[in-house]
């Protein structure tokens, strides 16, 4: 069931326009870590994450099982396959990260040569500034990408650009508590634990210490909702996941003058 949504905790105007990194800082930190990525995010998630990837996968192709899909900020390119496994036509990953890219097309073509031939697309690029006509996919995903972006806003305005009218934008992405005392200790876990596992798996202890400060530059949930409504998204949405951690927000781009 979806979250009914509270009123902000604070208004989204008062909160930072995007996280800290710029994209250049961006790329040399994908770019340290790209090698246990994945082992990172299955033991941070405790396996979760291929659960909400395909949950979002779902969201994305509902009701339009043919449609193409863009996945933004792809990485090592889990949703963009999980989204052809959900049945989109074509699904195009985009990312600022050649290694990340690099990654991706690896998964890919080892999966084609199991012969699960996927319809998938890998492209370097900004998406704050998509290379793509107005109104050309028919969903458009984001999965622990926005939180990265230097202007959340102006990042899913680019989103919806590209979006055609009614088609579904959706975004996973880990969320700040609401509650003070579940801060604290999520906080707790983020700075101390994280870095220290991150530190050990990948040899970067530094590259994660960056997730802490990009959840908690991130707007709560219910903020977010707001910065969607304005880009211009309808029936937005919004589900807790992780035990609150983790948001899933959905939302449809409206039909010129609904
Ligand atoms: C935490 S990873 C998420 C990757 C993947 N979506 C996933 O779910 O595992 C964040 C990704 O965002 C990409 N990224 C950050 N800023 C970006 C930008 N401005 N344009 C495109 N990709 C960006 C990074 O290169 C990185 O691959």
């Amino acid at each position: 069931m979806p979250t009914p949504i509270p009123p902000p905790l604070t208004p989204a105007d008062n909160r930072p326009a995007g996280s800290i990194r710029s994209a250049d800082d961006i790329e040399i930190l994908f770019g340290q870590i790209v090698r246990r990525y994945d082992t990172m995010n299955r033991l941070m998630t405790g396996g979760r994450d291929g659960v909400w990837r395909r949950m979002v996968a779902r969201a994305a192709v509902m009701g339009g099982r043919d449609g193409r899909v863009l996945d933004v900020a792809t990485g090592t390119g889990d949703l963009a396959i999980a989204l052809a496994g959900a049945g989109a036509r074509s699904v195009t990953g985009i990312d600022i990260s050649q290694p990340m890219l690099d990654a991706a097309a690896a998964k890919v073509a080892s999966r084609s040569a199991t012969g699960q031939a996927l319809a998938v697309e890998l492209l370097h690029g900004d998406a704050m500034r998509l290379p793509f006509d107005d109104d050309t996919f028919d969903a458009c995903t984001v999965s622990f990408g926005l939180r990265n972006m230097p202007d959340y806003a102006a990042a899913i305005a680019e989103m919806v650009r590209v979006l055609r009218p009614g088609g579904r934008w959706v975004c996973l992405e880990l969320t700040p508590f609401r509650v003070p005392v579940l801060r604290a200790g999520f906080g707790l876990y983020f700075e101390r634990v994280v870095p220290i596992v991150g530190g050990v798996i990948s040899g970067e202890r530094d590259a994660y210490r960056y997730l802490p400060n990009s959840v908690q530059h991130f707007p709560p949930a219910n903020e977010l909702v707001v910065l969607m409504q304005r880009a211009g998204l309808v029936n937005t949405r919004y589900r807790l996941l992780g035990g609150g951690t983790v948001a899933m927000h959905t939302g449809e781009k409206s039909w010129p003058g609904a």
